[in-house]
């Protein structure tokens, strides 16, 4: 059984009870266990970067293909450089938005301690900063954290430490629980090529939001079409079917039929007869996203066959939104599975 400690809420959330879970946790991640880790966007299931043995258990526990490399989480720049090598772009852009929901994929750094299995052969290396624990824990590790979201491969990404319990049940598992993720959404990566930045996965940060902090325009190449063929040479985790509930899923309905059920949006999940799960009655973009992966579960776990889903408008975070809905309604062929 997962073990969850819980670093907010249940009257424990005092400085001294988070110090302890906290060195817990970084001292299974130096002996090459594994922990559940929560950051802004969702939970990852981390290991030392540096731990062949605590990277392969990754790889084993998630079912995830070798040849899909991982998120190296750092604490500072400093411990990002001894990484990768950060140029002048990067570290503007690490500047504006690290610690935050942004990978930066580069050339690794020639002394780069990471196990060669975090990186699956490449020669690049995706960072990121997360922001509050995590780092915290990073720091007690003195290593770089390798983290994909900490869910079975293929299968929709957990935000809370209870969604990680419920993918993983038989394992021993230590899950540091620090209530539902703000974002909702995995960070958005970029690969950063000299002066080049092209968008490798859709996230809350937008390439606007990188053009403006750069301040030039131009930057924006365009986002990669990830498909099975060019996924292996740019970004081997980025494939057709993911975040797949075991639901069918029926996009862009504006009109379910009656009694369906309904990941809505807005006001068209107002009107519905039948089970509906809201993303944000509102309409508000960046509540749905945080709410995504719960209510998507919420209705799975009812062991309805489809789920309709509204029309979500594609600006802004939107755009994130659609790219993982698009992937869970994608046909779930063998060997196109992929938990990006
Ligand atoms: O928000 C997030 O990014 C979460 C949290 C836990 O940090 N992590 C996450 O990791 O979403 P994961 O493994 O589920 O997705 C990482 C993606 C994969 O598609 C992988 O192929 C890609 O990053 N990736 C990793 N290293 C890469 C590299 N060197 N070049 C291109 N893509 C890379
Ligand atoms: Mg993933």
């Amino acid at each position: 059984m997962p073990e969850i400690l819980t670093l907010v809420g249940k009257g424990n959330a005092n400085g001294e009870d988070i110090e302890t879970a906290l060195e817990l946790a970084a001292q299974r991640i130096q002996s090459g266990q594994l922990v559940g880790i929560p950051t802004e966007t969702v939970y990852g299931l981390g290991a030392s970067a540096n731990s062949d043995v605590g990277v392969k258990a990754i790889y084993s526990l998630k079912g995830r293909p070798s040849y899909n490399p991982l998120i190296c989480h750092v604490s500072s720049l400093e411990m990002a450089k001894h990484y990768g090598q950060l140029n002048a772009t990067a570290l503007s852009i690490a500047a504006r938005f690290w610690p935050g929901p942004l990978t930066l994929v580069v050339e690794q750094s020639p002394s780069c301690p990471a196990s060669s299995l975090v990186t699956a052969g490449l020669s690049t290396i995706a960072l990121r900063m997360p922001e509050g624990l995590a780092t915290r824990l990073i720091e007690r590790t003195h290593a770089a954290i390798a983290a994909p979201s900490a869910n079975r491969s293929g299968k929709l990404s957990p935000t809370t430490a209870e969604h990680v319990a419920a993918e993983f049940p038989g394992s021993d598992l230590l899950i540091l629980d620090n209530g539902p993720c703000s974002k909702g959404v995995e960070s958005t990566i970029v690969r950063i090529d000299g002066e080049k930045i092209t968008l490798l996965r859709p996230g809350s940060i937008m390439l606007s939001d990188i053009e403006k902090a750069l301040g030039r325009n131009g930057v924006r190449t365009g986002m990669q079409e990830h498909n099975h063929e060019n996924a292996q040479i740019i970004a081997p985790g980025m494939m057709k079917s993911h975040y797949a509930p075991d639901a069918a899923l029926v996009l862009d309905c504006t009109q379910p039929p009656g009694g369906a059920s309904l990941l809505g949006f807005g006001q068209f999940g107002q009107e519905h007869q039948g089970p509906v799960a809201n993303l944000s009655l509102a309409g508000n973009l960046m509540e749905a996203a945080a709410n995504l992966y719960t209510y998507l579960r919420r209705l799975d776990e009812t062991g309805v066959n489809t789920i309709y889903v509204n029309p979500i408008p594609n600006v802004g975070i939107g755009m994130a939104i659609n790219d993982r809905l698009k992937r869970a309604a994608a046909p779930r062929n063998e060997g196109q599975y992929d938990d990006t």
